[in-house]
């Protein structure tokens, strides 16, 4: 294993999505340094174009799922037949209880109109979710289809909703498997081995 000193390797490795959450609460310590690291994050021309809603409130998570899932049930029956045999195989379908079960959710919004918005803001989610795995939790970077969470959470016109966040404790989910390293990397150039795996 390379680089095994490294305490962001650490995280990294350590990381897994989880769909299921055990009912244990996640202190708002733990979750304010969850949004300081997506805070903290790079953006196209620093424009920072976020903004985080944390969700706590019980009913507030139910409305959101129920959007959620009218939405997603409209987009499972339009996807093609190679993404729903993967959908099925992963046991993933329309309902999301893990937006009731987890007890907190950060709702990442992002503006569309700032300089390189949509890579801005999946970088402040992972820094969210690396620091979730840092703190002993567990997340999803879940993207509703086409839902609009936006009204149900105050959220002003013009934001577009980038991830759901799940936060909370989880029994730990399997790792998913990676290509290897020979795969995905060159030296110089593109086919030229970099490193062996
Ligand atoms: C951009 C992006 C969108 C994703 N959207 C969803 C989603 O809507 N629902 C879901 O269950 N997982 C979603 N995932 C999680 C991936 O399925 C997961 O990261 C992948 O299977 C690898 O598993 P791991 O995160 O445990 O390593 C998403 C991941 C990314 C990076």
């Amino acid at each position: 294993m390379i680089m095994e000193d490294s305490q962001v390797l650490r995280a990294i490795q350590g990381r897994r999505s989880a769909r299921e959450f055990l009912d244990t609460p996640v202190e708002m310590a733990a979750v304010r340094r969850i949004v300081e690291a997506g805070r903290l994050a790079a953006s196209g021309a620093n424009r920072q174009p976020w903004h985080f809603v944390v969700v706590d409130d019980t009913t507030i998570k139910h409305n959101l799922r129920l959007i959620c899932e009218q939405a997603e049930r409209e987009y499972y029956e339009r996807a093609d037949e190679e993404l729903k045999e993967w959908f099925v195989d992963h046991s993933i379908g329309p309902s999301k209880p893990f937006l009731e079960t987890a007890p907190v959710l950060i709702a990442a919004f992002f503006d569309p109109h700032a300089p390189y918005a949509i890579p801005s803001v999946w970088i402040a989610i992972a820094n969210m979710l690396l620091q979730a795995t840092e703190e002993g939790l567990y997340s999803l970077p879940y993207t509703p289809s086409r839902a609009r969470l936006g009204p149900a959470l105050g959220v002003p016109e013009g934001y577009s909703v980038a991830a759901l966040l799940p936060i909370g404790h989880a029994t730990r989910p399997a790792r998913q498997p990676r290509l290897p390293l020979s795969q995905v990397t060159s030296l110089n150039r593109y086919g030229v081995p970099f490193l062996p795996d």
